[in-house]
């Protein structure tokens, strides 16, 4: 009795309930975002992120959801408990730890410059890019980037989705997107006329798994699981199948 009394005391005194063990996980995708969550043409999800949730969600014994959630909606949403985590390729950053918890990164990803083949111009000269166009998708690090070191340069164009970005680019619309690495390699560098352009810019702290911050149990379970399927070889595998490097 003594023990229950003394356990009950010190969860009031941390403002802590007893630890749930989460069976029912919603998760959060931002899709298309190839290669990290994207539809396969029958119209099921796939990708690096889709597969290590799943590859996660077994591990923990989790009955998970799958939720589609656009990019500009995801903090909100998760706060709004439409969904309990998000696994979106969102990088770690001091701004977003003020409102949101993350998991320890599970992977690391630079922006990186992708352009037609004719359009050059080094995005770090600041005089060859004045009046450039450039495409970001809207309220992501590389959105922060152009915005706080190129406002006032380039003419900054804002996607709600990283595809409709694209085809302005391909569409001659703007002169150069600035977008999560893989992405670019995925749906710009696989084809005839685009390239890269200067150097791969590291923004954030690796992307991890975002969750409310009140729920610490469930961070604590991601990741164990995390944990578990980079030591099983689970995480290299999904891995190779979607990167190149
Ligand atoms: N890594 C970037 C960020 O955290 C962009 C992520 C965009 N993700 C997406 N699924 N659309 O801001």
């Amino acid at each position: 009795k003594l023990i229950v009394a003394a356990t009950c005391a010190l969860a009031v005194m941390t403002g802590s309930v007893q630890a749930k063990e989460w069976k029912d996980i919603r998760i959060a995708f931002d899709v298309p975002y190839e290669p990290f969550e994207y539809k396969k043409p029958d119209g099921s999800l796939t990708g690096f992120e889709v597969e290590l949730a799943e590859a996660m969600c077994k591990e923990l014994q989790a009955n998970c959801d799958f939720v589609i959630q656009s990019w500009d909606g995801m903090i909100p949403g998760l706060l709004a408990r439409k969904f309990d985590a998000i696994m979106s390729s969102m990088s770690i950053t001091p701004e977003r730890q003020e409102k949101v918890l993350f998991s320890e990164p599970y992977y690391n990803t630079p922006g990186g410059w992708f352009a037609k083949n004719d359009e050059t111009t080094d995005p770090t000269d600041m005089d060859a890019m004045k009046g450039k166009i450039v495409g970001v998708q809207r309220g992501t690090t590389m959105d922060t980037y152009v915005t706080e070191n190129m406002s006032g340069v380039v003419e900054i164009k804002r996607y709600t989705t990283a595809d409709d970005m694209v085809l302005d680019l391909e569409g001659e619309r703007l002169d150069m997107v600035f977008v999560d690495y893989p992405v670019g390699e995925q749906t710009l560098l696989n084809r005839d006329g685009f390239h890269e352009i200067g150097q791969p810019v590291k923004l954030g702290e690796g992307v991890g798994v975002a969750m409310r911050k009140r729920d610490q149990d469930l961070a604590e379970q991601i990741n164990k699981a995390l944990t578990k399927l980079k030591n099983d070889g689970t995480y290299d595998t999904i891995m190779k199948k979607y990167f190149t490097y």
